[in-house]
């Protein structure tokens, strides 16, 4: 028998309704405390002419042809957000930022953004929700379409990388954060959107912290421009002679402004809201109080040294509980309700996914079955949506899940979260210009979204693997990704909407001058700036797709060295976490069938080698299992190589093959990985020749053992040592030839702090903004 985890519960540590500060605007029940004036006319759309009917006093609405269930209708009117729907309403006609703060799970992103619609705003554009994750705007876009009782994809769809279900028809666009920021560099003006709503603003993704900045310049950009064209309009208006007013309705109109003011809306349940206030003009903050169902907290008594043990254990205690029927609530709740672990990466899943599946037979007779669903980032999206499956009667579902899960989603039937209080991070160090994983301590915020995972059906309890000092002690928000990325794709984007002048961008909070220093140099040497630090032809091209700059580069030198099929194909398959199902009872059969395709020019061609293969046999299933070929992972690749050719014949690239003739391809690969490459020493270890870091390859590699002399990788993950994944030999030779900037007569930056670095920055930065 499994020994209990020592866990306190604290009686008192139950979630309680957001306090309501001092000098904000409170919005419960109904009751608003805010000033009462008329809604400009200008910013406040006519409540008229939405096509999904506003009633929700009726039994039944019916939108186009789907009925929406009683059910759904009065789960609707029991969430918090709905008794503040007028105060809400009028607050978003009145200003042009609001700031909506609301405890987990009361309502904000499936509910807010159909008043707006009802209220008549999408009338005038479409509303965007923005999300930092892709598994929550496909999720809730579809809850969200159920509860309109329209198709997915109609009215109501969603926009995530390579994936998009949205239509001219699309009122209500949930979109990963990332895609927006994408649109804005076609159209600079966003203007087809009249809302836009930065839902989970406090996880401050780099996209989102763009996004603040980007907005906040539309929004102003917008309201000038309309401010100009009613001063013509009442300009027009004198100028009329006045015996023929009866013309002046129809010049009026004639040159009435097309373009509407842009409402922007900051969400989230754990944020930082004077920031955001003061950072948008003082905008005002709305608290809405309340919440839908009670959870419980509780901590351990002790620090947890094995927290990935802690979980197993707490998670078969929950689940014998139910022998004693100690939390059957509810019928929806017959099997005791489903339980969401949070661990920090896919390998800590599948090991503690692993020890759960050895513990299962061994459960005593009378439990029910326990289904163990994992998600991560890398798993393919099909995969993920399993999660929301609901558990057949009989069993209950143990989601063990990475903070991908942490914010936004509701996943159905979950009583318990189990947080280990731990996530991985990636921090960039602009001083050897990588990043590394490491795992630290969440943030209060954090902790408190992942305990709002539960509560949202019927009451719940959350189980904090840590003790209540270590809660207490946590920060308060996680360091926003802007602080700790590589900001390269960032200026690539920023320069490609027209911002030029990078350091003085108004953003929440600027990234840090030696990151953006080394960024800019990055994207010099990668050719994607002149050298005034303006953007080259090379770099608009490159901004472009929707890859990382280095990416971006081999792709577009691929076309002089006409090899782009293969590199699509190869970067296609980079864009999986695994091509091959390793069974772990197989381990030894796979490495030999991995030999099949095996190419001593490089993991990459070694990839190559695979997709010919797959594509020769039409992608066979009996072929794929037989060479423990991920199918799933397949399918993705070739959706992204469908997406990636599309991208390439929008901007006319001539998509050629250069057959076998693969010095081609690495060549390509220098072209935009020229600063990943290293030299094997005479102690087997390899050293980095930007500088001189000690290297090794990763054991995944099928190079691994054969140690080329060169080599070029793509990436570099720091564990216990610096691996690099994904590698390829190449000739030294090749450096100068292919990068003169980096490797030819400009000489190879060792010191990042030295004048000329800082002079090189100066120029970057001194142009004007567009
Ligand atoms: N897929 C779903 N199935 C069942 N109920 C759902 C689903 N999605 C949402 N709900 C219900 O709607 C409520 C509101 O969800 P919503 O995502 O709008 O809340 P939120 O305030 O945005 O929460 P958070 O701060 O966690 O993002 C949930 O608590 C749940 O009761
Ligand atoms: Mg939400």
């Amino acid at each position: 028998m499994v020994p209990p985890p020592s866990l306190k519960k604290i009686p008192q540590t139950k979630f309680t309704p957001n306090i309501v500060k001092k000098g904000v605007n409170k919005v419960s029940n109904g009751v608003e405390k805010v000033r009462k004036e008329r809604p400009q006319p200008s910013s406040s759309p006519s409540s008229t002419s939405s096509s999904s009917s506003s009633s929700s006093s009726s039994k039944t609405i019916v939108v186009e042809k789907k009925v929406v269930s009683e059910e759904i209708i009065q789960q609707k009117k029991a969430l918090p957000v709905f008794s503040a729907r007028k105060a809400l309403v009028e607050n978003v006609n009145k200003h042009s930022t609001v700031i909506i703060i609301s405890e987990t799970g009361t309502g904000k992103t499936t509910q807010i953004p159909q008043y707006l619609h009802e209220e008549g705003y999408t009338n005038k554009g479409v509303i965007a929700i923005t999300q930092p994750r892709r598994v929550a705007a496909v999720s809730i876009s579809k809850r969200v379409s159920d509860e309109m009782g329209v198709e997915l994809g109609q009215q109501v769809g969603y926009s995530v990388r390579f994936d998009d279900k949205s239509s001219k028809d699309t009122r209500l666009k949930y979109m990963t954060d990332g895609m927006l920021v994408r649109e804005a560099m076609l159209d600079a003006s966003l203007s087809k959107y009249s809302v836009i709503i930065l839902d989970e603003a406090h996880e401050r993704t780099l996209n989102t912290d763009i996004l603040f900045g980007l907005l906040k310049k539309i929004q102003k950009k917008r309201n000038d421009r309309i401010k100009q064209l009613e001063k013509e309009e009442q300009e027009e208006e004198t100028k009329q002679d006045p015996e023929s007013s009866n013309n002046n309705e129809t010049t009026i109109q004639k040159i009435k402004p097309k373009i509407s003011p842009l409402k922007i809306i900051i969400m989230s349940a754990t944020l930082d809201a004077e920031l955001f206030s003061n950072y948008f003009d003082n905008a005002p903050i709305l608290y809405i109080e309340g919440r839908q169902f009670p959870v419980q907290i509780y901590y351990t008594n002790e620090l947890q040294k094995d927290y990935v043990d802690a979980a197993l254990v707490t998670v078969l205690q929950i689940h014998l509980q139910y022998l004693n029927n100690e939390t059957i609530k509810s019928e929806e709740d017959e099997n005791g309700g489903d339980i969401l672990v949070f661990l920090t990466g896919r390998e800590e899943i599948e090991n503690l996914e692993k020890l759960l599946i050895d513990r299962i037979p061994r459960l005593p007779e009378g439990c029910k079955e326990l289904l163990v669903r994992p998600i991560f980032a890398a798993l393919p999206q099909e995969q993920q949506m399993k999660v929301f499956e609901k558990s057949p009667k009989g069993s209950r579902k143990v989601i063990l899940a990475t903070n991908i899960a942490e914010t936004s989603l509701t996943i159905n039937g979950i009583r318990y979260v189990v947080d280990t209080g731990v996530v991985k991070s990636k921090i960039y160090n602009p001083k050897i210009g990588i990043d590394s994983l490491n795992v630290i301590p969440i943030s209060k915020a954090s902790a408190r979204q992942r305990t709002g995972r539960a509560g949202r059906e019927f009451e719940g309890k959350c189980y904090r693997l840590y003790t209540q000092s270590t809660f207490e002690n946590m920060d308060d928000s996680s360091i926003p990704e802007i602080k700790r990325s590589n900001v390269a794709n960032v200026i690539l984007q920023l320069k490609t909407i027209g911002v030029h002048d990078i350091l003085g961008f108004d953003f929440l909070e600027r990234p840090p001058l030696p990151t953006i220093k080394k960024s800019l140099e990055q994207l010099y040497c990668l050719e994607a700036l002149t050298d005034q630090g303006n953007l080259s032809e090379l770099g608009k091209k490159m901004a472009m797709f929707p890859l990382d700059p280095m990416y971006s580069k081999t792709l577009l030198k691929s076309v002089e060295f006409n090899c782009l099929e293969e590199v699509l194909i190869i970067i296609s398959m980079l864009s999986v976490e695994s091509i091959f199902f390793i069974p772990k009872d197989k381990k030894q059969e796979v490495e030999s069938i991995k030999k099949i395709f095996f190419s001593p020019e490089g993991d990459h061609i070694t990839f190559l080698n695979v997709f010919r293969e797959y594509q020769r046999v039409k992608g066979s299933l009996e072929w794929c299992f037989n060479h423990f070929i991920n199918i799933k992972s397949m399918t993705k690749v070739i959706n992204v190589f469908e997406q990636l050719v599309k991208y390439c014949i929008s901007i006319k690239l001539k998509i050629e093959s250069c057959e076998n003739d693969f010095e081609k391809v690495r060549k390509s690969f220098i072209s935009g990985f020229f600063m990943n490459v290293a030299a094997l020493q005479p102690d087997k270890k390899y050293k980095t020749m930007v500088d001189s870091k000690e290297i090794h390859i990763h054991p995944t590699s099928f190079l691994f053992d054969i140690k080329p002399q060169y080599i070029l990788y793509n990436e570099l993950t720091i564990t216990t040592k610096a691996f690099a994944r994904n590698v390829l030999p190449i000739e030294p030779s090749w450096l100068p030839e292919i990068c003169p900037k980096y490797y030819g007569s400009r000489p190879i930056p060792q010191d990042q702090n030295s004048d000329s670095s800082l002079n090189t920055l100066n120029q970057f930065t001194s142009a004007d903004d567009n």
